[in-house]
């Protein structure tokens, strides 16, 4: 099936997005370690997952959707040099900082893409094995998501993985306000510990007022895989709003 499913009219376009604004990335990539929860231990569990079941003999073909300043695939080329490697996102800055972290890698491609060009660009280039993404795909509302889960789909090998860092709602809404709320104390903490002077003591609630930021719940994401056509859907860490997921392609 293609996954060239017209937009909805609300799927906003990534340049009306703060992402598209130079000093918005930049305060992201000087700053994500210290506002995203746990943030090395999920990419221990990327790694984790790599090796168990994506990594090919040699030459693993991967794809990170959103890559920001390619944190993901630097963590998985330690792991294993020989993937080869295509970087998309909307932000030209995100790309540049990209290239300049993979500078000692050279298979790597980066492609300046909005999801939706993304969406719309031709399937015939060869299947990837393992399409990744962190913290960009809450940037879509759900339409959009599972328009994106079936291109992600259509664009996987017959028993490739995708695996997806997000931040997602609660199945049950009564524990929405708690997870914003433990989010802000695991920054706190962090502060305090290394004296940052309150910098990000509003962080959370800024990103709950953020209209870029559409969160959906988790099980409806799941769904939304399995209806893609994955399986072994399932939900690998979850801790508040963060979590893994990952589903394979089905032969
Ligand atoms: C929170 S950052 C995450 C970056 C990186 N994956 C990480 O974990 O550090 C979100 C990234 O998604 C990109 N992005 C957001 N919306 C997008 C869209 N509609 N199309 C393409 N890229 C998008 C942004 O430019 C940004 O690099």
């Amino acid at each position: 099936m293609s996954g060239t499913t017209a937009p909805t009219p609300e799927s906003p376009d990534f340049d009306q997005s703060l992402w598209a604004k130079a000093n918005f990335s930049q305060e992201y990539r000087d700053n994500a370690d210290h506002y995203i929860q746990d943030r090395h231990e999920l990419l221990r569990l990327l790694k984790s997952f790599y090796r168990a079941f994506a990594k090919k003999t040699h030459g693993t073909r991967v794809c990170d959707l959103g890559c920001g300043d390619g944190v993901l695939c630097q963590q998985l080329l330690q792991e294993d040099p020989s993937i080869e490697a295509t970087l998309v996102d909307g932000s030209p800055q995100m790309l540049s900082a990209a290239r300049t972290r993979l500078v000692d890698f050279p298979q790597i491609h980066t492609r300046q893409q909005s999801f939706e060009e993304w969406m719309q660009s031709s399937t015939d280039l060869d299947p990837f094995d393992f399409i990744v993404s962190s913290f960009a795909i809450h940037h879509l509302h759900l339409p959009d998501k599972a328009r994106l889960f079936q291109s992600i789909s259509d664009r996987l090998s017959e028993g490739g993985w995708f695996l997806n860092i997000d931040t997602v709602f609660s199945d049950e809404p009564g524990f929405t306000d708690w997870y914003y709320q433990a989010w802000q104390e695991w920054v706190n903490e962090r502060d305090a510990k290394l004296r940052l002077k309150g910098a990000f003591s509003t962080i959370a609630r800024k990103a709950r007022l953020n209209p870029d930021n559409k969160l959906s719940p988790l099980e409806v994401q799941l769904e939304t895989l399995r209806a893609a056509g994955f399986h072994k859907v399932e939900c690998h860490y979850k801790n508040g709003l963060f979590v893994i997921y990952a589903g394979q392609k089905q032969g």
